[in-house]
């Protein structure tokens, strides 16, 4: 596997980043990811200010390779958070789920290198204007929260080719060396893998949630809570709970009041598996045991070396 511009800008060995994930991906996963040569990031979205402190130092004893944090903006506490972020020295922020002028001046003023999640060419092309270093192209594919446009990674990714000039992370559906390389293919210069990592045996989510993963086949996910916030996961007695209020014709009230608060951790935390959101992307059919993320590194890199043989030799 070639270096490109994210493996230049992050100083890693593999274009392949873990993206940040709530409940899951604490320093146990993300220095996993760092120490097998990918990029590494704390999920913060389900993090108390004291608790991301906790993973900051951790993370720091286990890795001495480059790694990162995922911060949703539309986090309660955003202000504590940027302190720790200043405090720790980190060096390189995913943000998520807002707008990018939100924080990218100020960590830029700090010489961070900064990221944003987007799934459109509208947010793209945000992104470049707010001075980001390089862009997620998340499809709808991908597990958790995701975008109303519904557009599939395929299309994002052949959609922002000649849009913007910043490098370019697919992400959404990405589970073997050969999504890798057709990524790379459609002008994508690394990846961010969800899902396949969420099921690792490094993820901090419940045992229950994994196995159901495991179950999950081929059609086992679907995109819901669209009137609140588009989520993928897999149905349970919640979302027909859900769907019983929207066939009722409900207010988004009544919805938010069912949502409530906690879902994701019930689900993915607590491996309650009726009463959770059980989010996860469509990759799910594809995934049928739980391994760490060392076995999931070679796969990969086995898997994109010889398919680009064949390639080669074939096509
Ligand atoms: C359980 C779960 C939790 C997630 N939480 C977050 C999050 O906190 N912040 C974020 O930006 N993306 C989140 N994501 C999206 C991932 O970072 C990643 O972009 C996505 O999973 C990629 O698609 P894939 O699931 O098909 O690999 C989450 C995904 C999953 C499966």
């Amino acid at each position: 596997m070639k270096g490109t511009r994210i493996t230049d800008l992050f100083g890693i060995k593999y274009p392949i980043v873990q993206g940040g994930m709530v409940w899951c991906s604490g320093w146990k996963l993300a220095s996993a990811v760092s120490n097998c040569g990918g990029l590494g990031l704390i999920g913060i979205g389900s993090m108390h200010p004291e608790t991301f402190e906790e993973h900051l130092i951790k993370m720091k004893e286990s890795t001495d390779k480059p790694w990162g944090v995922n911060l949703p903006l539309f986090y309660p506490e955003l202000e504590k958070i940027v302190d720790l972020i200043f405090k720790y020295n980190v060096k390189i922020v995913f943000t998520s789920a807002g707008s990018p002028n939100i924080l990218t001046k100020r960590f830029k003023e700090k010489g961070i290198i900064v990221v944003h999640v987007v799934a459109s060419i509208y947010f793209a092309n945000k992104c470049e204007k707010a001075g980001v270093d390089a862009i997620v192209a998340e499809g709808f594919e991908a597990g958790g929260h995701n975008s109303p446009l519904e557009t599939t990674s395929l299309v994002l990714l052949q959609d922002l080719q000649d849009k913007i000039s910043i490098p370019i992370i697919a992400a959404g559906g990405i589970g073997s060396g050969s999504a890798i390389l057709a990524c790379r293919s459609l002008g994508a210069e690394g990846v961010q893998i969800g899902s396949l990592f969420a099921c690792s045996k490094e993820s901090s989510a419940h045992i229950n949630y994994k196995n159901k993963i495991i179950e999950t086949g081929e059609g086992g996910t679907i995109l819901d809570i669209k009137e609140i916030s588009p989520t993928r996961l897999i149905p349970n007695k919640f979302t027909e709970e859900m769907n019983s209020l929207r066939t009722s014709c409900a207010s988004v009230d009544e919805m938010k009041n069912l949502l409530g608060k906690g879902r994701s951790k019930k689900g993915i935390f607590k491996g309650n598996l009726d009463e959770g959101e059980i989010e996860i992307g469509q990759i799910a059919s594809r995934i049928n045991s739980i391994k760490s993320v060392e076995y999931i590194f070679k796969d990969l890199i086995n898997e994109y070396n010889s398919q680009l043989n064949f390639i080669r030799k074939e096509l």
